[in-house]
């Protein structure tokens, strides 16, 4: 007998979990990954896990630009079943060079695993993509990895984690030992030794031993040296006094973190991990929209696109848009209704993704992110549904931070250069300003990356070559306010107008922004777009 499509759904709702994973680079992103994908057999690894040595190749190296700095430009996405689940990573790019598209990908995320080198502490980009989870609210899930290398006192670390970025913590497990001397983790809750076995980097590293407790007399056997065991003793008791409560109410709101130690590379603490963070981390949530609060079981299809990727594969020339699916099953060749167009389309060659080899699905629930061949009619934040005119609020924007001033070598080639900058704003790989009385075209970016990706586009795509001169501005604000005074943008900063014709001040510096807005009272000064 077939179950029927709503049983259906919320069986495969119950079976999903789609995640992100924030770090910095060299956190051990990719090695973390690339366990993770050894427990389950992986189903489609999209533009999958970058190579580290010339041997490893990624599979989504599209871009002359990835090869050359062999990194991954852009997010993609990894699935896998394990235990009866089926997970999806959302691969952020690692390098320092982070782009929106980072950003955006995690708008796609119901919660975020943040990975932390334990002799680095918290760092400047796992910093910046945690704000965007916390404004979220999503579960984050914390590994402190490289626990085989001296690292820094756990406390610390975690004193760091609740200090600079303002969320609680709740160490599953705690460390025996660092570096040389790491014994393995005692397990807070299931009151058990996890023992680390040396370096093998292939295999299980992991003996367990049940314990009645962290006074047992095997921890003082596992821990060696006296005054190991005597700091674990200390240090857990001193956790069950002054540490949090363990809240499961405070983990889904995003405002405690279950903290886990191990070591990605041999293999360590990656398992408990897994079975912990499934059991923990949310199903695919419901998203708020024009239609109010959309749940995941409800059987219409509905999804938004949160990133657009062209040329993929440069022999096909195409786009594929990155959807989200957040109700309803998808199947391939159904029609829904493209929202923003107002039209009926037929999703005929959806792929789950791209790179050289096309990966056809044909069918997908919510929580998937499917590709989608697009000649050109989506853009970030379309939302594609049935039965519904919905238009989904998580919107992709943010704040850009670096700025330059475009111009073309060619004055000849004005009109492709319009027609790039024009496409290339519409599917969010920068945003575009004008400046007031000179019409100066200036780009804005949070990466410095994405200038490399448009200068690189605008020449292969639109046979343009642009000329990027990189002005001192650190702060874009939209300023909304009855009358804009030009006069008053003076110092430090200058006044342009977006796309749509917004005021949107840049500053150099914090002190230039402080100032605006103090002589400014009556003037809101947005951080995006109104
Ligand atoms: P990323 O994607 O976050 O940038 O990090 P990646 O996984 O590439 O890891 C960065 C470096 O850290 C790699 O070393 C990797 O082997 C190492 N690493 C990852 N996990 C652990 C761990 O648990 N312990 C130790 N000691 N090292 C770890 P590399 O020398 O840059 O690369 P490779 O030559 O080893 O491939």
């Amino acid at each position: 007998m077939s179950t029927s499509l709503p049983q259906e759904l919320l069986k495969e709702i119950d079976k999903r979990r789609t995640f992100a994973i924030i770090s910095h680079p060299d956190a051990g992103k990719t090695t973390l990954t690339e366990k993770l994908l050894l427990f389950g057999g992986a189903i489609r690894l999209a533009g999958t896990v970058k190579g580290r040595k010339a041997n490893r190749h990624a599979t989504s190296d599209w871009m002359e630009i990835e090869k050359q700095r062999g990194i991954s430009v852009t997010s993609s996405v990894m699935q896998f079943d394990y235990e009866g689940h089926r997970i999806n990573i959302l691969d952020t790019p690692g390098h320092q060079d982070f782009s929106e598209d980072t950003y955006r990908t995690l708008t796609a995320a119901d919660s975020a695993v943040m990975l932390i080198d334990s002799a680095k502490g918290v760092e400047a980009q796992t910093k910046k993509l945690f704000q965007v989870c916390r404004k979220r609210g999503i579960p984050i899930f914390t590994f402190i990895n490289k626990l085989d290398r001296e690292g820094r006192d756990p406390f610390e670390l975690l004193e760091e984690i609740e200090n600079l970025l303002g969320i609680r913590s709740y160490p599953m497990n705690w460390p025996i030992g660092s570096g040389k001397q790491f014994r393995g983790v005692y397990d807070r809750e299931k009151t058990r030794l996890e023992l680390f076995q040396g370096d093998d980097h292939e295999h299980h590293n992991i003996s367990v031993r049940e314990v009645s407790g962290y006074d047992d007399p095997l921890v003082k056997e596992v821990a060696g040296a006296d005054y190991l065991y005597e700091q674990l003793q200390e240090q857990l008791a001193l956790l069950e006094i002054a540490g949090d409560a363990f809240d499961y109410e405070k983990v889904w709101t995003g405002e405690l973190t279950p903290v886990f130690f191990g070591s990605a590379i041999n293999n360590f603490g990656v398992q408990t991990f897994l079975d912990n963070f499934l059991s923990l981390a949310p199903k695919p949530q419901p998203r708020s929209s024009s239609d109010g609060v959309v749940p995941p079981s409800e059987e219409k299809f509905s999804g938004y696109v949160f990133k657009i990727q062209a040329n993929m594969n440069p022999a096909h020339r195409d786009r594929v848009a990155f959807l989200r699916i957040v109700s309803g099953k998808f199947e391939r060749g159904m029609t829904v209704k493209h929202v923003r167009a107002g039209k009926d389309i037929k999703l005929a060659q959806p792929q789950q993704f791209l790179a050289q080899d096309r990966d056809i699905v044909d069918t997908a629930y919510p929580g998937d992110i499917i590709g989608l061949f697009d000649p050109g009619i989506f853009r970030i934040g379309d939302s594609l549904c049935q039965g519904s005119q919905r238009t989904f609020d998580e919107l992709p924007v943010f704040s850009p931070e670096i700025f330059a001033k475009v111009s073309i070598k060619n004055a000849l080639k004005q009109k492709q250069f319009l027609k790039g900058i024009d496409q290339l704003t519409e599917e969010g790989t920068i945003q575009v300003f004008k400046s007031i009385g000179f019409e100066d075209m200036i780009l804005g970016v949070v990466g410095q990356l994405q200038f490399e990706v448009f200068e690189y586009r605008m020449k292969n795509e639109y046979g343009v070559d642009v000329l990027l001169q990189r002005l001192p501005f650190q702060f874009a604000r939209w300023i909304v306010d009855e009358k804009v005074d030009p006069g008053k943008f003076r110092v430090n900063s200058q006044l342009v107008k977006d796309k749509s014709g917004n005021y949107v001040a840049l500053f150099e510096n914090e002190y230039a922004l402080r100032t605006s807005t103090e002589k400014n009272p009556t003037a809101k000064f947005l951080e995006t777009a109104p």
